[in-house]
């Protein structure tokens, strides 16, 4: 538990944590200190002055709040005249050549600059002379497109590839009003964390190739969700909107602050994957190879299950537990064999030594937890005797080439309830589309043994079901993930004491 200190802002008493910057320690209680450098992930830089406060103690008259420890008794002031007029002046500084590109920026409605002219500033431009014209739609590389004019050269971008990716490849030249930021002649970014500056960036200086002039973002729904394009399982944002006449589309996946899990930071391939919950999905349902209704592709399977003679049940690694479980627990009353093997999902090598790892799988340490097989020699050994293999949107083409699937499959009846059209998809007998984690709810455990629950962030005008409620449709007797918890808590003493509502933002670290 953090010291607590209490001090004094525009005279009122609040308590605060001691030693923090007065930025972060008065946020912490809803009071709003401006500022442009500082930056919880990169520290104070002091180069703004949009931080400046009063402490009333004998100081000099104005000390940056980014720089300033919260201490015992301590009086700050943020709305004294001679302050007020100073984040004025700061404001005029940053605007004096700053375009009026707001109807036309990205950053518009998210934007400090913007905010803050509206709160702090509000006055008309005093310049008579022309504005100093620097870069626009300047190609960084990796996505980033950076507009110099724009810029108000708080440097938060360049500290990010210093000391962040220490990767270098940002530098301010020149200085005064002629300061700009630039990559190093033919070095663009090079690193796989680089649309984080475009985050960080307070302004629309920095934009992302991907997501420029796509959606205003004051039409955006912001909803948490976990990044499941590993087994880090990152805290992310996923912006979504729904067009009049048109479904549900992500426009983008934003970094999520979580201090247990990734900091305030994703990786760009991860970012990138919201495009998987928009694009090639599973639509239409098919049964005995044709195209069918749902209802009938279901029948179908639910037959299929009934007279195979050895099923096999094969989950994905990025599945939910609770749908891991569901499956686990219907295999199990309709005598199928229910397997993980997934060793397409790992790329060896790929992670590097700070968020990125191996094993693309979202929640492989589920199957661990529940027992669930996901081996090779199991899977193999399995098929060699299976005439019907059920596929819960495990990814298998991924894990043999397309002779390699083939002798596995053998003469075996395919089924895949599957997110995404795939090779596998495509030469299913039964296929039935369901839900993507976007779409529903559920927890996952990430390679640190963080168990992390999320919530449905999407709901399409045509909500495809989850697995769990296609396997109760199916036969299965766990109707949702109530009580699919509540059979896990009984069967997985790791899981005995969890409340699934009560799992913390910061997810639970499970012991064992
Ligand atoms: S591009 Fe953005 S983050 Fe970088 S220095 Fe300019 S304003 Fe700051
Ligand atoms: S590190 Fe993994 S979990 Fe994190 S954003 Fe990248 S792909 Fe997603
Ligand atoms: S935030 Fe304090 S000087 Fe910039």
């Amino acid at each position: 538990m953090a010291e607590m200190v209490k001090l004094f802002v525009n005279g009122q008493e609040v308590e605060v944590e001691s030693g923090k910057n007065l930025i972060d320690a008065v946020s912490a209680v809803g009071i709003e200190i401006p500022h442009l450098c500082y930056h919880p992930a990169l520290g104070a830089d002091g180069n703004c002055r949009m931080c400046l406060v009063g402490i009333e103690d004998g100081r000099p008259p104005l000390v940056p709040a980014c720089k300033t420890p919260a201490a015992e008794g301590m009086k700050v002031q943020l709305d004294a005249e001679h302050i007020k007029k100073i984040q004025r002046d700061v404001m005029e500084l940053e605007l004096i050549n700053h375009p009026t590109d707001c109807p036309i920026c990205d950053q518009a409605g998210e934007c400090s600059l913007q905010d803050y002219y509206m709160k702090y500033d509000g006055q008309e431009s005093r310049m008579t002379v022309p504005q100093v014209k620097k870069g626009k739609k300047l190609d960084f590389g990796c996505g980033v497109v950076h507009d110099q004019e724009r810029c108000v050269v708080c440097g938060r971008c360049v500290r990010f590839t210093r000391e962040i990716t220490k990767t270098g490849e940002l530098g301010i030249v020149n200085r005064t009003d002629a300061a700009r930021v630039n990559i190093f002649p033919g070095q663009p970014l090079n690193n796989r964390y680089a649309l984080n500056v475009v985050d960080l960036c307070p302004v629309g200086a920095m934009t992302s190739t991907d997501f420029r002039f796509k959606q205003r973002v004051w039409f955006l729904s912001k909803e948490k969700g976990i990044c499941h394009g590993c087994s880090k399982g990152c805290n992310i944002f996923i912006d979504h909107n729904r067009e009049k006449y048109k479904d549900e589309v992500i426009y983008r996946f934003r970094p999520r602050l979580n201090e247990e899990v990734n900091g305030y930071f994703i990786c760009d391939e991860g970012r990138m994957t919201y495009k998987w919950e928009n694009d090639q999905r599973l639509i239409t349902p098919r049964a005995n190879g044709s195209e069918a209704i749902k209802s009938a592709a279901v029948d179908s399977l639910r037959n299929a299950i009934s007279q195979a003679s050895k099923a096999v049940f094969l989950v994905s690694p990025s599945s939910s537990l609770e749908q891991q479980f569901a499956v686990k627990a219907f295999a199990e009353q309709a005598g199928a064999t229910v397997l993980g093997f997934s060793d397409g999902y790992i790329k060896a090598g790929d992670g590097d030594d700070y968020l990125i790892q191996d094993d693309k799988a979202a929640n492989r340490a589920g199957l661990a937890l529940l027992g669930i097989d996901a081996t090779r020699e199991a899977f193999e050994a399995a098929m060699a005797e299976a005439d019907l293999l059920v596929s819960f949107d495990n990814a298998l083409g991924c894990s043999y080439d397309q002779d390699g699937l083939a002798k596995v499959l053998g003469s075996c009846t395919l089924a895949v309830i599957a997110t995404n059209s795939d090779s596998l998809s495509e030469q299913a007998t039964i296929a039935i589309p369901t839900a993507s984690y976007s779409e529903y709810s559920g927890s996952i455990i990430n390679c640190d043994n963080i168990l992390q629950a999320f919530a449905r962030a999407v709901v399409k005008n045509d909500p495809p079901e989850d697995i769990v409620e296609i396997v109760n449709r199916l036969g299965g007797e766990l109707e949702n993930n109530q009580q699919v918890w509540a059979a896990l808590k009984k069967a997985v003493p790791t899981l005995a004491e969890v409340e699934p509502e009560q799992i913390p933002e910061q997810g639970l670290a499970l012991t064992s």
